[in-house]
C-alpha cells in the first residue's frame, strides 16, 4: 500500500524491501536519487559493489563515465534522476533475474509516475528489456521511442566504455543527440 507518496516515500519502502531474494545479500538498497522535477530519468541495470556499500547509484567507475556522457547532453548529475531496474545488488554482479526485475518493477513504475520525465534513458540491455522485451540495443540505441505516455531513449551501458572503443563513440554521439532533443522540445 503506498503510504507517504513522493520519491522519499518510495525510497523509504525500498530501503526495507524484502520482496525478492536480493534483500538477503544486499548491504544497502539503492532507491535512486535526483530532483522530483528532473527532465531526464536514467535507468541502469543494478547496483554494483560501490553502490551497495554507499546506498547511492552510479558511484563507481560507471558513474564517472555516466557523468561525462551527461555533460555531452548539457546535463549535470544533479539535473537528472538516476536509478536502476533492480534496487539491490545481485551477488557477484550477475545480471538480475526475471523474477527479481518483476518484483522490483512497481518501484520504478512509481518513480516514473512521480517524476514524469520528458525522457527516460535506458542504459544497457536489462533496462531495455524491462520496457521493450522484444527489442535490441543494436536497433533502438539513441532513438526516442514512445510507450505508455513516456518517451524512452535506449543507450548502451557506460560500463561498455571500459573495454569497447566503438561503443564509447556511439554512446557519446547518442548523448549529444539527447542534448539536442532536450533543447528542441
Ligand atoms: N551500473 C549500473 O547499472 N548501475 C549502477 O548503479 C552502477 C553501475
Ligand atoms: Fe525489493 Fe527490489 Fe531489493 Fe528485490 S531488488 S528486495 S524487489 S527493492
Amino acid at each position: 500500500m503506498p503510504s507517504a507518496e513522493g520519491l522519499e516515500g518510495i525510497a523509504a519502502e525500498v530501503r526495507v524491501c524484502v520482496l525478492c531474494p536480493l534483500s538477503k545479500t544486499r548491504k544497502n538498497a539503492v532507491p535512486g536519487e535526483g530532483p522530483s522535477d528532473a527532465p531526464v530519468m536514467v535507468v541502469g541495470e543494478a547496483p554494483g559493489a560501490n553502490e551497495d556499500q554507499q546506498g547511492r547509484p552510479f558511484v563507481g567507475s560507471a558513474g564517472r563515465n555516466l557523468e561525462d556522457l551527461l555533460s555531452r547532453a548539457g546535463l549535470a548529475r544533479s539535473n537528472v534522476f538516476i536509478t536502476n531496474v533492480v534496487k539491490c545488488r545481485p551477488p557477484g554482479n550477475r545480471r538480475p533475474l526475471k523474477g527479481e526485475m518483476d518484483a522490483c518493477h512497481p518501484y520504478l513504475r512509481r518513480q516514473l509516475e512521480t517524476i514524469k520525465p520528458k525522457f527516460v534513458v535506458l542504459l544497457g540491455d536489462a533496462a531495455l528489456k524491462e520496457f521493450f522485451p522484444d527489442s535490441s540495443l543494436a536497433s533502438l540505441h539513441g532513438k526516442p521511442t514512445k510507450r505508455g505516455g513516456l518517451t524512452f531513449v535506449p543507450m548502451y551501458h557506460p560500463a561498455a566504455m571500459i573495454y569497447n572503443r566503438s561503443l564509447t563513440q556511439t554512446l557519446e554521439e547518442d548523448f549529444t543527440k539527447l542534448g539536442k532533443l532536450l533543447r528542441s522540445g
